[in-house]
């Protein structure tokens, strides 16, 4: 299929990304935490409290298994954590290009500073769990991409503009 598919670290701007890069293609714009809030009429907070982590990433293959069913030349904006099960890499693979928004650790503690909610990040050393987690994650995100973007000190012009180039 022919959609746009941004995976990325939680703070990296996939969705910021997102919305511009639907606005500069005309193109559609989904975000997969907003669909699956949206089935399930429950925040992704919540569905880590009440059904766990394991829960999550089984509504997020249903997500994806959904999108290739849908129209193509979509921007899909998705979750961090999506491209850590196997089975959802192949499925990006399907639905699209998959491009990477690569930010480094003290980027993602500068920019979640202000909103430490999400649910991976409780806890009473989020700096140290970004860390962590950035390092077992970094190397699964650039094998599932078909091309990666470092984005740390730049603005949403230059993201788009290396996007559109690589394309
Ligand atoms: C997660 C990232 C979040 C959300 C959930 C789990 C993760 O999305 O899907 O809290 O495992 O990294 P964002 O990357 O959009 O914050």
């Amino acid at each position: 299929m022919n959609n746009i598919i941004l995976i990325g670290f939680m703070g990296c701007g996939k969705t910021s990304v997102g919305i511009r890069l639907s606005y500069l293609l005309k193109q559609a714009m989904t975000d997969t935490d907003r669909m699956i809030e949206k089935l399930s009429s429950m925040t992704v907070s919540e569905i880590f409290d009440k059904y766990g982590e394991e829960e999550f990433r089984s509504l997020e293959t249903d997500c994806l298994r959904k999108l290739l069913q849908e129209p193509d030349n979509q921007i899909i904006s998705v979750g961090g954590g999506l491209p850590m099960r196997s089975e959802n890499r192949e499925l990006l693979k399907q639905l699209g290009k998959v491009v990477y928004l690569r930010v480094t650790a003290p980027t993602v503690c500068e920019r979640l500073s202000e909103d430490m909610s999400r649910p991976l990040l409780q806890g009473s050393n989020p700096e140290e769990k970004i860390r962590e987690l950035l390092e077992k994650r970094s190397p699964i995100y650039e094998s599932a991409a078909d091309m990666v973007i470092d984005v740390d000190g730049k603005d949403f012009d230059e993201i788009l503009d290396e996007i559109v180039k690589k394309m």
